[in-house]
């Protein structure tokens, strides 16, 4: 069975505490969308898609606790509210991509009343979630052809079920690779500062049985070196244009390492992930995050007091370096041109 991170349950949001994970398995029963908008900032939910399932969820949340029977102060709070969940995380496209599907729900619901706007709102959460996983399913399929019995798999962060509303991205094609009957090996690099690598990566695969070695993100080069790695697969945040990836923090070194090795590095997203309004990666926001998870990640301090530090979230990996891009509708090659 594979991991659920997020589910609508009786009125509320459950979420698996993804900050607790491996050393605990906490469910999070949240009731209101201020509360899901900090589970988001403090990536308690995480991973493109599945902040795009929870903004969406967050908009279901709101909508029921609004007591208004008028549709257009009802549309005024909730257009208010759905920019409160927008400005919690800026890099992840799916979560505006998703926001906006609920707007569109409250914009063509013209003049109706709020209690059958929050019924078609909850049906519209729920479609994203389902396509999710569905999405999710069909870029397993896709990507395993990319993959062959004994291949080694380099992978960064964690784009897992963990990261969606199915089996994930980049590992969604590895646990279907498997499936299939293939014998495949990961190395999962740590991923600093979070360590969602360390500690999300690792226990999604272990929980699965697939064989993973956990590496500190420095040992990249020396592992590819080394010839054990066949291949470089991971997911993304935001996807422009020019096929153009942002990624977590860490990303771009493993493209520039694995050409250099002559290793295919591979994108696994959804074209919910694409940003075809981008023409190029230089356009998307990169997230930037407090000092303190690099100071003092998990609690204790590891570097002077006072140094001044630069924590980007996530890099930009340039099209060049992309060998493919799979997504639900199948396999891009260079030169890209991106279509949903
Ligand atoms: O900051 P996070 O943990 O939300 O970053 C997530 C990633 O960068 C994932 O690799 C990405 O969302 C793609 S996998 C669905």
């Amino acid at each position: 069975m594979e991991v659920k991170s997020i589910d609508w349950k009786d009125g509320k949001v459950v979420i698996i505490d993804q900050t607790k994970l491996p050393l605990k398995e906490t469910y999070l029963e949240i009731k209101d969308y201020r509360e899901l908008a900090n589970a988001i900032r403090q990536l308690r939910i995480r991973g493109a898609p599945a902040i795009g399932i929870a903004g969406a969820f967050g908009v279901c949340l709101a909508a029921n606790g609004l007591d208004t029977v008028d549709y257009a102060e009802f549309k005024q709070r909730m257009n208010r509210i759905i920019d409160a969940l927008a400005a919690t995380r800026p890099t992840a496209v799916n979560l505006f991509w998703a926001l906006d599907r609920m707007r569109k729900i409250i914009e063509s619901n013209n003049g109706m009343k709020p209690n059958d706007i929050r019924h078609n709102l909850l049906e519209e959460a729920i479609n994203i979630l389902d396509e999710d996983r569905e999405t999710c399913r069909s870029m397993g399929e896709h990507g395993a052809s990319l993959l062959k019995n004994g291949d080694k798999v380099l992978t960064h962060c964690n784009a897992g079920a963990l990261a969606t509303g199915g089996i994930g991205t980049a590992l969604g094609v590895i646990f279907t690779a498997v499936k299939q009957g293939n014998k495949i090996k990961v190395y999962a690099d740590e991923t600093r500062p979070l360590l969602q690598g360390a500690r999300l990566t690792t226990w999604e695969l272990m929980k699965a049985g697939i064989d993973v070695t956990l590496i500190c993100d420095n040992m990249a080069a020396w592992v590819m070196q080394q010839g054990l790695i066949n291949c470089v697969m991971v997911g993304a945040d935001r996807i422009a244009a020019n096929g153009d990836a942002a990624n977590k923090i860490g990303t771009y070194n493993l493209a520039v390492l694995a050409q250099f090795h002559k290793i295919p590095f591979y994108v696994v997203a959804p074209t919910s992930t694409f940003d075809l309004s981008l023409k190029s990666g230089k356009e998307i926001p990169i997230e930037q995050r407090a000092s303190q998870e690099v100071t003092e990640g998990f609690g204790k301090r590891t570097a002077a007091e006072g140094v001044s530090v630069y924590n980007p979230a996530f890099d930009v990996t340039p099209n060049k370096l992309i060998a493919a891009i799979v997504s639900e509708k199948g396999i891009c090659y260079p030169p890209y041109k991106l279509q949903t």
